[in-house]
């Protein structure tokens, strides 16, 4: 990194998170388009491209912010009448398991994988059928990982910086996703993390960029290595809000510097729904 872009960074980080506010103000100057936190899960890499040029009519904060979703739109009514959401916040009474609760199917590098930033997320677009993980007999092949920041799902009623969302497809559409806490945990930069950011545009209207080895190994290291694992049954979190998509949650976080977290808010705008109502998790019932 040049020392123009360390600074330029430094000034960003400190925008958003120097004013103690829980929630960092979003970048006043860039017009967002918002399409499904899932969407390249869902469509293709140019319908993806096409809507991201769009004004989508959702976003994360004001009237167009999650407690208005289901008005905006009749495709999201799920967002309000849906019994099973996303996020939740996750206690005691969220199922939790102590083993590793799927298989990996994973190459150790990805070659010549693709990063990008969408406005409402930064990802990494797997290569279509390389890696996949297998739950109860079935295969789930990897679309993309990418960030929320800070996490969505809130362990006893807090958030940690970060959460990292795998995402996973199977044959016939199902969903799972494997989720990873990222913590401020002041270790060394972590090369996943440093070479993905390195490589996400600074903004949604850049084209993405190529890694040529990504060592996708990592990851699945680290949600291995986590003792507990909480799991339940929700929803996209963001419009539509469809349901039906399995939440594996890894309770050990994985670490990060303080840079490393800076920069992610910097790259993104906030982009954390709120707490769900969920009939499978006893807790969220009120
Ligand atoms: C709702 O979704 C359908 C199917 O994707 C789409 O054709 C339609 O235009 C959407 N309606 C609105 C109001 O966006
Ligand atoms: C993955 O990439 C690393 C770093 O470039 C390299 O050392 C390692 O040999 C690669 N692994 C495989 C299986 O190619
Ligand atoms: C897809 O497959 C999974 C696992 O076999 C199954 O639970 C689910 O109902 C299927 N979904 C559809 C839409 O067929
Ligand atoms: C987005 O990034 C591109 C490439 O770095 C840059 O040329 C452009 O000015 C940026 N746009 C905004 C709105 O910051
Ligand atoms: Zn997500």
């Amino acid at each position: 990194m040049t020392r123009i872009t360390s600074l330029l960074m430094a000034i960003a980080a400190a925008a958003l998170y120097g004013s103690g506010s829980a929630h960092p103000v979003a970048r006043a100057n860039v017009e967002h388009a918002h399409p499904n936190c899932l969407a390249s899960t869902i469509m293709g890499r140019d319908e993806l491209l096409r809507v991201r040029k769009r004004a989508v009519d959702w976003g994360y904060e004001g009237a167009k912010g999650p407690f208005y979703w289901s008005t905006i739109n009749p495709n999201y009514t799920s967002c309000s009448t849906g019994r099973f959401q996303s996020p939740v916040d996750i206690d005691s009474t969220i199922p939790a398991t102590y083993d590793t609760p799927v298989e990996f199917y994973y190459p150790d590098n990805f070659t010549n994988v693709q990063v990008e930033n969408l406005g409402f997320t930064v990802e990494l677009f797997a290569p279509a059928k390389t890696a996949y993980i297998v739950r109860d007999g079935v295969k789930y092949y990897l679309a993309n990982f990418h960030f929320h920041a800070p996490a969505e799902h809130h362990v006893e009623g807090k958030a940690h910086p970060a959460e990292l969302h795998m995402v996973h497809r199977s044959d016939n559409g199902s969903i799972t996703v494997l989720a990873l806490y990222v913590e401020n945990y002041n270790y060394e930069p972590q090369y996943w993390l440093d070479l993905f950011l390195k490589h996400v545009p600074r903004n949604e209207t850049a084209p993405a960029l190529t890694v040529p080895v990504y060592p996708i190994e990592t990851l699945v290291g680290y949600f291995k290595n986590s003792e507990l694992y909480w799991y339940y049954d929700g929803s996209l979190t963001a419009p539509p809000c469809t349901e039906g998509v399995h939440w594996i949650i890894a309770s050990r976080p994985i670490p990060a510097t303080k840079k490393e977290l800076e920069w992610l808010g910097f790259l993104m705008d906030f982009n954390a729904r709120p707490s769900q109502k969920n009939d499978n998790v006893p807790s969220s019932l009120h």
